[in-house]
């Protein structure tokens, strides 16, 4: 799907054109007076001005179709309700055989930022789950192939970066929505190399005879149960050349977590495939950061593996040496996250990386702390939590912070080793968080997502259906421009 600025005047050719319309019932001023009547004739009839209600007028007549998207109280209009007007309306379009579109963008707030956020939402709203139904209608998006942004001002750079992020939060939605068995880890590295290729980012894939070289026995300790071999994918960009990385983005990539020999009653144990979202969330990510070209240099560390209770698997108990030389008692192998983390953690402050950001399905604690409705935010320093929290919220991630103290950091000492991996359910997702932290070195910047709560939603949002979600993209995204040199 190609997005392209058009100007009012030029906005009559589409198939169909996207209107919003907020509480006053005023048409954008900029509508051709055609469709501009069709609009306030529908609003005035069916009270089309609530939210997200679609209306469609489908006229034999020379104004085509017009599709009027309710936009609620025009005072609450902000970058989240662009998204959900232009995912709305195109939306709407999914039964129809419309080639092309013009969606009309209210630009009171700012008109960069509600395109952005419009073609965000317009790419969210071409995402389907259905990618395994045998009858290819049944998987088949709509035939839309041009989508036209209706606006004064010069929109360019806002439609490349909405491009960009849209296509990058539908990708790691893609990956995640994959079953088990076809996102291996050795698919997950296969998908890439392919990125990689395309975007032109550097690619190395360490296998399991390279990270135990690097001591990486905390990470390979939950592969040893799997036929699969481990796959650690590590991305480089070097946006303003030099030494060194300005942003490391570690992804937690367990593409199947039965548990292992602590392992999972069965319901709901289908939606750790998407256990994997971590690491899908910082493949996207870097896909879109080199297509926007930030001067600065990104790192991305995406650990994979399935955790399984094979013949050779970890048992409660067990002890490991990570990468960064501090001992792991492996008390539940379920709570294997934060065995794979610490290790790539580890290695992006090797390679130079000052600032750590991770992403992890890491806990159900967090799910019982904030619901499905925001991701938990830990780190340190504060300021540095507080940035990722502004940069992050801006960007459209709904992200809220978290306590992590000295207490936190106490409980998950072992009897035996330096750390237990598993010290009780009180403040599950803080405990899970002051392990990562153990492997945070002096100086460096470091925030933890945990999205197990916000990974996946069982109902149609606004802007997406039900199924993978793919938060935290946009944040990685928006953060490594945030560190560009200008
Ligand atoms: N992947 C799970 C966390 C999870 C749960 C993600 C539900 C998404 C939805 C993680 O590996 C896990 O099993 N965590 C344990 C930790 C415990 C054993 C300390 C948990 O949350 O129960
Ligand atoms: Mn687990
Ligand atoms: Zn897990």
């Amino acid at each position: 799907m190609k997005f392209r600025a058009v100007r009012p005047a030029d906005a009559a050719q589409a198939d169909v054109t996207i209107v919003p319309l907020f509480d006053d019932r005023q048409a954008p001023k900029s509508l051709a007076r055609g469709k501009r009547a069709i609009v306030e004739r529908l609003a005035g009839e069916r009270g089309a001005a609530s939210l997200y209600n679609v209306f469609t007028h489908v006229g034999g007549d020379k104004e085509g179709r017009v599709v009027v998207v309710g936009a609620g109280k025009r005072a609450e209009y902000d970058a989240e309700r662009a998204r959900n007007i232009a995912s709305a309306g195109i939306k709407s379009l999914w039964k129809t055989d419309a080639k092309t579109a013009a969606i009309y963008v209210d630009g009171t707030i700012g008109e960069a930022r509600a395109v952005q956020a419009a073609v965000e939402g317009a790419h969210f709203a071409m995402w389907r789950p259905e990618a395994h139904r045998s009858k290819p209608e049944e998987r088949r998006l709509p035939p839309l192939s041009t989508v036209s942004i209706v606006a004064e001002g010069n929109v360019r750079d806002a439609i490349r970066r909405g491009d960009a992020v849209g296509q990058a939060v539908n990708l790691a939605r893609r990956m995640a929505n994959e079953p088990a068995n076809k996102m291996t880890p050795t698919i997950v590295a296969q998908e890439a190399r392919a990125l990689a290729k395309e975007a032109g980012l550097d690619i190395e894939v360490l296998d399991r005879k390279k990270c135990e070289s690097l001591g990486m026995f905390s990470y390979l300790s939950v592969a040893q149960g799997s036929h699969e071999p481990p796959q650690c994918i590590v991305l480089r960009y070097r946006g303003r050349g030099g030494k060194g990385f300005d942003l490391g983005m570690v992804g937690k990539g367990i593409t199947f977590d039965s548990g292992g020999i602590s392992i999972k009653p069965a319901e709901g144990m289908h939606h750790m495939k998407a256990d994997m979202t971590g690491a899908a969330s910082v493949i996207a990510a870097m896909t879109a950061i080199a297509a926007l070209k930030p001067k600065v240099n990104v790192i991305a560390v995406a650990p994979c593996t399935e955790n399984l209770p094979g013949g050779g698997a970890t048992k409660p108990g067990d002890v490991f040496t990570s990468m960064s030389g501090k001992t792991v008692e492996v008390i539940n192998t379920d709570a294997e996250g934060r065995l794979v983390l610490v290790d790539g953690i580890t290695y992006a402050q090797r390679e130079g990386a000052t600032r750590v950001v991770d992403v992890a399905t890491l806990t159900g604690a967090i799910a019982v702390a904030l619901g499905n409705h925001f991701s938990g935010l830990f780190g340190k320093p504060d300021s540095f939590v507080d940035e990722v929290r502004r940069v992050g919220v801006e960007a459209g991630d709904r992200l809220w912070p978290m306590p992590l103290t000295d207490e936190y950091r106490d409980e998950i000492k072992s009897d035996i080793a330096d750390l237990t991996n598993s010290a009780g359910r009180e403040g599950g997702a803080i405990k899970a968080a002051a392990f990562l932290d153990a492997a945070v070195e002096d100086g460096t910047e470091w925030a933890h997502l945990d999205i197990a709560g916000t990974f996946w939603s069982d109902r149609d949002r606004s802007h997406s259906p039900k199924g993978p979600q793919g938060p935290s993209v946009r944040t990685l995204v928006a953060l490594a421009e945030r560190y560009a040199r200008t």
